[in-house]
């Protein structure tokens, strides 16, 4: 029998410190479970320390999810450790992830630790650790630029201290492929008692190496979990991608010769999640679920893969969850319907008014536009209208005029709080004009990093418009997504989103990792 591969997705931990990618526990929530649709091992739900959000986080995806193993991160500390195993009791299957920084640059400039402090550390907290949890998995963080002499004398300690999985983090994205998995190998050969733990890799994407660093270290190192996240979202060039490394394995079975246990057919479906959820978009180009990943467009590859599917297919796009813009629901469907292709999508709603709502909307998407795809739904449960009241910023209405040789000309009427707001303003186009309304009025002086519009669906003009604003202010970065028919209206939503992340302050502590 082959040797299992074990996939860790940390969208929701190390993919939510990309730059504005903060997630609500709802939101969360519905990425976890669409995780466990997936059937991804272990999920890392956060990092229960960081602040009271993300503890309720871990708590109520420790609570709902049953068929993964669900994971909070934690510092080599007693105070963090204890909060990840209070936001984790009573989870079906549970893991604390302990990380502490093994780097000379690290334990010198950041920790201000000398190398025997830092080894004790680590190995008093994995004791500490391993008294609440039977599954507990250790980070020496930075680790592939640590000295290797000091890593075997820290990893092995922490394995005798009961670490049942070691993690060898690339923090920085700095490491090659052969050198990467020969450095694995290397800590396993000189550590007696390597066998004890499962091995895992953890790789940043700066150089564009991270899956293949990850795939080295399992072939070469000998590892047996691969951390990872959806779309390869993550900091700065993010971390290795999910998608990329199961294609990988499951594709080339006949050199990896290792099993997975991944319904790959949820892989397209969970990136749309991400992607709607975060306001990160996919590149066109993107491997395995970007929208050109199986489209051909010279004759000759046409030609070839209508004779034969394999003369330039490596994989099947229905595999993978593709199905190419499927007509799911029409004006005339049911409530029923609708509610079935919610559960069908993974998406469970709170409360019977939260579906009554959501139900209104989708009605009234659908008297304005004929064919319903899944994406239009994902985007539909989304919109921020529909938990309208939680918000204190909410899109009303907006009327707006552009005509050749005019300056377009914008009035928007939203909510902020009890009160009704209505604002005017000219501007370069009727987008500019309708933000600059918006900001006429509340003076918020945010900084706009990014203003990006999509298609929903692709092919026509008549898919809805998805649009990302990026705010910054007050050291804080966050993403609004808005989505319409009307790429106006779905720009001011957008706009308001991200003002009421802004205004929701979510608390944490400095990003790691
Ligand atoms: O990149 C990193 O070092 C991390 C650790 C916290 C595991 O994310
Ligand atoms: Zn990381």
């Amino acid at each position: 029998m082959a040797d299992k591969l074990i996939i860790f997705d940390t969208t929701l931990r190390d993919g939510e410190q990309s730059p504005g990618a903060s997630m609500t526990k709802d939101e969360k929530l519905r990425i976890a479970r669409q995780l466990e649709r997936l059937k991804v091992d272990v999920i890392e739900a956060g990092f229960a320390a960081s602040s009271n959000g993300d503890f309720e986080c871990v708590k109520a995806i420790a609570h709902a999810i049953k068929d993964s193993t669900i994971c909070s991160l934690a510092r080599a500390n007693d105070r963090d450790i204890s909060r990840a195993a209070e936001a984790l009791k009573g989870g079906h299957s549970t893991r604390i992830h302990l990380f502490l920084a093994t780097s000379a640059l690290h334990m010198e400039k950041k920790l201000r630790m000398t190398p025997d402090q830092v080894f004790e550390q680590a190995r008093l907290s994995t004791r500490f650790a391993r008294n609440l949890s039977g599954d507990v998995e250790f980070s020496p963080e930075d680790g592939y630029r640590s000295d290797p002499d000091f890593l075997c004398r820290v990893l092995e300690a922490v394995i005798n201290e009961g670490a049942t999985t070691i993690n060898v983090p690339d923090t920085v994205g700095y490491a090659i492929p052969e050198l990467y998995g020969n450095f694995i190998l290397n800590l396993r050969q000189r550590i007696p008692n390597a066998d004890k733990a499962v091995w895992s890799v953890h790789c940043h994407n700066d150089l564009g190496m991270a899956v293949a660093n990850s795939l080295a270290g399992v072939m070469i190192g000998g590892a047996r979990q691969v951390e990872c996240t959806i779309n390869g979202l993550g900091e700065r060039a993010g971390n290795c991608s999910l998608e990329e490394v199961v294609m990988a394995v499951k594709t080339r079975r006949d050199y990896f010769k290792l099993d997975l246990g991944i319904d790959t057919t949820q892989i397209v479906p969970i990136s749309r999640l991400v992607a709607q959820t975060t306001g990160f978009v996919v590149q066109p180009n993107k491997a395995v679920v970007g929208a050109n990943a199986f489209a051909h467009a010279s004759g000759i590859h046409q030609d070839g893969v209508l004779k034969a599917r394999d003369t330039y297919e490596i994989m099947r796009a229905e595999d993978v969850g593709w199905a190419a813009n499927k007509i799911v629901l029409g004006k005339l469907s049911g409530r029923n319907a609708f509610k079935m292709r919610l559960t069908e999508l993974g998406i469970q709603m709170e409360s019977e008014a939260e579906i009554n709502a959501a139900f209104a909307k989708f009605k009234e998407l659908a008297d304005r536009k004929s064919d319903i795809f899944d994406e239009d739904i994902l985007a539909l449960v989304m919109d921020e209208s529909l938990t309208a009241e939680h918000e204190h910023y909410r899109f009303v209405a907006l009327s707006q005029h552009s005509e050749t040789g005019e300056r377009p000309h914008a009035s928007v009427t939203f909510a902020a709080g009890e009160v009704e707001h209505q604002a005017q303003s000219d501007g370069n186009g009727p987008v500019d004009a309708s933000l600059k309304a918006i900001e006429s009025k509340l003076a918020t002086g945010a900084e706009m990093l990014l203003y990006s519009v999509n298609a929903i669906t692709s092919g026509s003009t008549e898919s809805q418009g998805e649009v990302t604003v990026r705010l910054q202010h007050g050291g804080r970065v966050v993403n609004g997504v808005g989505s319409d028919p009307d790429i106006v209206v779905a720009s001011a939503k957008a706009y308001l989103s991200a003002l009421n992340k802004l205004h929701s302050k979510i608390e944490r502590v400095a990003a790691q990792g």
